[in-house]
């Protein structure tokens, strides 16, 4: 099939790509031209394992093109892909411009029927208005179908090529046959496809990341309990998980979420809410919750060394979470703001993430042991593999005294207590 993917992000990209590795014409459209040149050169402006070979790989056989023209791209496709940025506006709600726009000019550059598929999250409702600017723009037939995207920054390939699920929203029967040709090369079994109208596909994209990280706030705030209670919240985590109506998936508790999606997702359910006088409630209490479970943590470390002057920290992981660069909304950025306002040093060892707003604060390191150096805490914050195996011997060595605080619960504190390190872990007896 003939497809277009405007905006090259994340979700756009990483669809462009795997769409285009099953065989399908795929042309990614972007507004940045310096974007779009790297990409004709085969690098990948973001972070994301086994994507620069399925792009590479494509772009050699000539399945995957770049332009910086809408116009091209519409001309060329009977499909175009929206996924450009939804980012969260100052009053919560998710700031749906970029769509917009693509949207009428998508509608501008038509000469024939297209089906708009839009990949972007985006409010309940947004395929109304959509539909509404494309029909003031163009006299040619369309349809529009709502595919909400649910891949993980860090494995975002690996989702795509074998989803969970697929979720296609459009009442148009043949339009349904198209998309499920579509994803047949990703579908194991065919029941993965979910279809449903375009309202419920834009609802069940928020439904799903507002239930997950009530999970795992529910998680983090059972961990402050478990403190006061000397229980592990790892037991307690594992007792729970094995129901199987549970399961065992994010339940994690840690540092708080964060990236560029929990966190903007939940406070535009929230919006949505008000805006409807139908409060919810429970998102707004998981916003507050991911913002104190992020303070509990950094307090604990300013409480520590309370009184104390010249104080380094050395932190390892910048990113929001693992295998990613992306620090957007990154508890350790937050965590580190914080300790540098107390007028701490930071020394920061992340493998991929730099962050523009530490930028000149903070002191960054190429090798993770380098950051400990005349630091007087290690604290953790992001759960790379190389964090999860370290050099105790060279820890202790190096720090002017033995303390870690562990915002991922990467170790055993008991096997840490060898070492005679003073470990500080979330919801575990220290
Ligand atoms: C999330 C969803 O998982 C995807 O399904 C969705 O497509 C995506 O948002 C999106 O809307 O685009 P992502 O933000 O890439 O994906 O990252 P996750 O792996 O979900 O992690 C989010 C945050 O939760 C991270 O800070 C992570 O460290 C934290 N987390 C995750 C926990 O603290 N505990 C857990 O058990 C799991």
């Amino acid at each position: 099939m003939k497809v277009a993917a405007v905006g090259v992000g994340y979700v756009g990209l990483v669809a462009a790509a795997c769409l285009a590795d099953a065989g399908n014409d795929v042309m990614c459209v972007d507004n940045d031209p310096q974007k779009i040149d790297l990409l004709r050169d085969g690098e990948i402006p973001i972070y994301e394992p086994g994507l620069t070979e399925i792009v590479k790989r494509n772009v050699t056989a000539g399945r995957l093109k770049f332009t910086t023209s809408i116009k091209e791209g519409v001309d060329e496709s009977l499909l175009i892909f929206i996924g450009v940025g939804t980012p969260s506006a100052p009053d919560g709600s998710a700031d749906i411009s970029a769509v917009l726009e693509v949207a009428e000019q998508v509608a501008e550059s038509m000469t024939d029927y297209r089906i708009i598929v839009t990949k972007s999250t985006v409010p309940v409702g947004t395929h109304k208005l959509v539909s509404e600017i494309m029909a003031s723009k163009t006299d040619h037939p369309f349809d529009y179908v709502s595919n909400p995207e649910f891949l993980k920054e860090g494995s975002a390939v690996d989702d795509f090529l074998k989803p969970d699920r697929v979720i296609i929203g459009t009442e148009n029967p043949a339009v349904r046959e198209i998309m499920k040709q579509l994803y047949a090369p990703f579908m194991r079994k065919s029941k993965r496809i979910i279809f449903m109208d375009p309202a419920s596909a834009e609802m069940a994209k928020y439904a799903a990341n507002v239930m997950l990280a009530t999970r795992i706030s529910f998680m983090n705030e059972l961990s402050g309990l478990c403190d006061t209670f000397d229980a592990d919240i790892e037991q307690v985590r594992r007792a729970v998980g094995s129901d199987s109506r549970i399961g065992s998936a994010f339940l994690f508790p840690g540092v708080g979420y964060g990236g560029s999606c929990f966190p903007k997702d939940v406070r535009a359910l929230t919006y949505m809410g008000d805006q409807k006088d139908c409060p919810m409630t429970i998102a707004q209490a998981v916003r507050d919750a991911n913002y104190h479970q992020q303070d509990r943590f950094a307090d604990r470390v300013l409480n520590y060394f309370k009184d104390k002057k010249d104080i380094t920290i050395a932190a390892w992981g910048l990113a929001f979470k693992a295998k990613t660069d992306d620090t957007r909304e990154s508890p350790a950025v937050r965590c580190i703001q914080k300790f540098l306002d107390a007028g701490f040093k930071v020394n920061a060892y992340d493998p991929e993430a730099k962050p523009a707003e530490l930028e000149g604060r903070i002191k960054t390191t190429t090798r993770s042991y380098d950051a400990l150096e005349n630091a007087d805490a290690l604290v953790i914050f992001t759960d790379w593999q190389e964090f999860r195996n370290p050099n105790f011997d060279l820890i202790t060595e190096m720090l002017n005294s033995p303390v870690i605080f562990d915002g991922r619960n990467l170790y055993d504190p008991s096997f840490i207590k060898k070492y005679g390190i003073e470990y500080h872990s979330i919801g575990r007896p220290t």
